[in-house]
């Protein structure tokens, strides 16, 4: 149930158009004001004093562009990207092993950073604080730790989950960005751009379309874009212009905010068999037929970020906006 089209995790689907779709520089990459112009500053800084940027945490949901950022400070920087992640690190040799073939100014980039095993983490800390780490060489008593000295690197590291990276690790990263969702406007501009270099003739209006129904999220938008593509290769001459991207659209069955069939089968749920909430999260996943944590972690964040729900101690509760939506008649309770 993941793979559908309104999933913000990389798909299958996404690895043939996502790198080439990456934006390569900061002039490129859209949106996100706040992070790009203090990364802006921060690299220049850093440059001008031959320094290594600070080390940067970056933390937000799936498909807002982490990894593309990260790709871009490498680029900035002139060093080369090292990417790894969280989970793929499996023993300290691991990452004594990355760290040590590191250069000056290289950029260290670990995904899903709060998945690192503990004592792994430890390895971190003094090759973020002081550019060296300890190994231990010998067994038993005559073990003896030595210091090695790391060259000047910068660590970015990503997470979706930044309440999971302990105190020690978060403290040590000098900038810390939170990504945020994207406006239409943003996200109109990235589907224009996205759309010229797969060589889909557009128009704007139906670029802000599909911008509208992507749910904030870059990933979405490119992988709507390419079913949209699709269609009109075979409806329309090729040309995607605002009625062909609806009628697309609908097909696919994403409505004009961006909800699934499975949003608005949870919506209708509430307010049809529930009399709008609240309702038990389990209640309504037995109900709905999908696992709790699913229900929880893939479906219900996006409701929530757009207050089509609302979270109570007794349950999931729909708001005015979710009648609205379905075009439904709201009675505030008495
Ligand atoms: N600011 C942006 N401007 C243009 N395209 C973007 C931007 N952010 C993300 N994208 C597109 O969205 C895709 C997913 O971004 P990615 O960096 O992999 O997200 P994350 O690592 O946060 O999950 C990228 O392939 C890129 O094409
Ligand atoms: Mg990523």
């Amino acid at each position: 149930m993941e793979d559908r089209i309104v999933s913000q995790s990389l798909l299958n689907e996404d690895n043939d158009v996502e790198y080439s779709l990456r934006p390569n520089n900061l002039k490129e990459y859209i949106g996100q004001d706040k992070v790009k112009e203090k990364l802006d500053i921060f690299i220049k800084a850093a440059k001008l004093r031959n320094e290594a940027l600070d080390h940067v945490l970056l933390y937000g949901p799936p498909g807002l562009g982490k990894t593309t950022m990260a790709n871009i400070i490498a680029n900035e920087m002139g060093g080369n990207l090292k990417v790894t992640s969280g989970p793929a690190i499996e023993r300290a040799g691991d990452l004594a092993a990355i760290l040590t073939s590191l250069n000056d100014y290289d950029v260290l980039f670990i995904d899903e950073i709060h998945r690192l095993n503990r004592n792994i983490e430890e390895i971190l800390y003094p090759a973020m604080e002081d550019y060296a780490i300890d190994i231990v060489i010998g067994k038993g008593a005559a073990a003896k730790s030595i210091r090695l000295d790391l060259p000047k690197f910068t660590l970015i590291g990503a997470t979706t989950r930044v309440g999971l990276l302990s105190a020690p690790l978060r403290d040590r990263f000098g900038v810390l960005n939170a990504m945020e969702y994207y406006n239409h406007d943003e996200l109109q501009y990235i589907v224009s751009r996205s759309s010229s270099i797969l060589n889909a003739k557009m128009t704007e209006s139906a670029a802000y379309e599909i911008a509208r129904r992507s749910r904030g999220t870059p990933r979405i938008a490119n992988r709507i874009l390419k079913r949209v593509r699709d269609y009109c290769d075979i409806k329309c001459n090729g040309l995607i212009d605002k009625d062909s991207a609806k009628a697309a659209l609908d097909l696919l069955e994403i409505d004009k905010e961006g909800l699934d069939i499975i949003d608005l089968k949870i919506l209708n749920a509430v307010i049809d068999n529930f009399s709008g909430g609240p309702v038990g999260i389990e209640t309504l996943s037995y109900f709905i037929g999908e696992e709790l944590d699913t229900i929880q972690d893939v479906y219900e964040p996006y409701l929530l970020q757009k207050g089509y729900i609302v979270r109570l101690p007794r349950g999931r509760k729909a708001t005015k906006k979710a009648y609205e939506h379905l075009g439904r008649n709201f009675c505030e309770e008495s």
